[in-house]
């Protein structure tokens, strides 16, 4: 029997991302999970092998890239390997397999820099005030060249403030609250941004629906389709 199953690959599986969106995820898609060690359901890919990429991406309806050093502090020498090199190799391996739609976790750090009071609208230039923020630049950058040259479509999401709990008024900064994307709300990201149709090249905010948004979604949400639930101030 053919299984016309959506097949998805994910990178960098094995994180606190992709470990909390994993059983969230439509249960009519066939997830192939990756991180740089095999564990537990989980292949192993380096993406700074761009052979393995290329392996692992074939026949692949969507590629969700994940896989990166995620720390805004990162020095040069931490982010080169996976940030810059990988996703380079990434991109490239997606559009050679001739995969729909690839899915690149950008960062509000790639816009960082902007006026403090502004709130961040999906369609603003990059303007990190980091190398992470730097790198994750790159990345839309790769989109966009992936986008305009090759039949993939490519969709990078700008993540807030990834985190399993609703924050905490008591702890956590306004700014930070702000930001805040739950897991449901990152799985159903991920899910409209590989679903969505009629998109060649999109850079979308990922957030939840905070009642105070570091960053709008109106752009996100309609030209996604996505539709988040949580509230960092709500109280249930
Ligand atoms: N967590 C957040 O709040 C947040 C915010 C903005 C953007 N992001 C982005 O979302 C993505 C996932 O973030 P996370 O919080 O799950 O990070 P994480 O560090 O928990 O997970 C990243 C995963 O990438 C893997 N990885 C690193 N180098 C690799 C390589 N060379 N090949 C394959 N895998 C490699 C790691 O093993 C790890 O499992 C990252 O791209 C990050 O930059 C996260």
């Amino acid at each position: 029997m053919t299984d016309l199953r959506r097949r998805v690959v994910l990178t960098g599986a094995g994180g606190r991302i992709g470990s909390a969106i994993m059983p969230l995820l439509p249960a009519s898609w066939d997830v192939q999970r990756t991180d740089l060690e095999a564990h537990q359901g989980i292949a192993a890919l380096d993406v700074t092998d761009a052979d393995a990429c290329q392996a692992a991406f074939t026949g692949a309806d969507a590629v969700v890239h994940l896989a990166a050093v995620p720390d805004p502090t990162a020095s040069w020498e931490r982010l080169l390997p996976a940030n810059v090199v990988g996703t380079h190799h990434v991109a490239r391996a997606a559009a050679d397999c001739g995969v729909r739609r690839l899915v690149l976790a950008s960062s509000v750090h790639a816009v960082s820099a902007g006026p403090d009071q502004t709130q961040v609208r999906a369609g603003d230039p990059p303007r990190p005030a980091n190398l992470y923020g730097a790198t994750k630049a790159w990345a839309e950058a790769l989109g966009s060249w992936v986008a305009a040259t090759t039949s993939t479509s490519v969709v990078a999401l700008r993540i807030g403030c990834f985190a399993a709990q609703r924050p905490s008024a008591d702890t956590v900064p306004a700014r930070e609250m702000s930001a805040w994307l739950s897991p449901r709300d990152a799985a159903e990201l991920v899910r409209a941004s590989v679903e969505a149709e009629g998109l060649r090249f999109e850079v979308a905010n990922g957030i939840s629906a905070n009642r105070y948004r570091f960053a709008d979604l109106q752009d996100t949400m309609q030209r996604l389709g996505y539709r988040p639930v949580d509230d960092a101030w709500s109280s249930d």
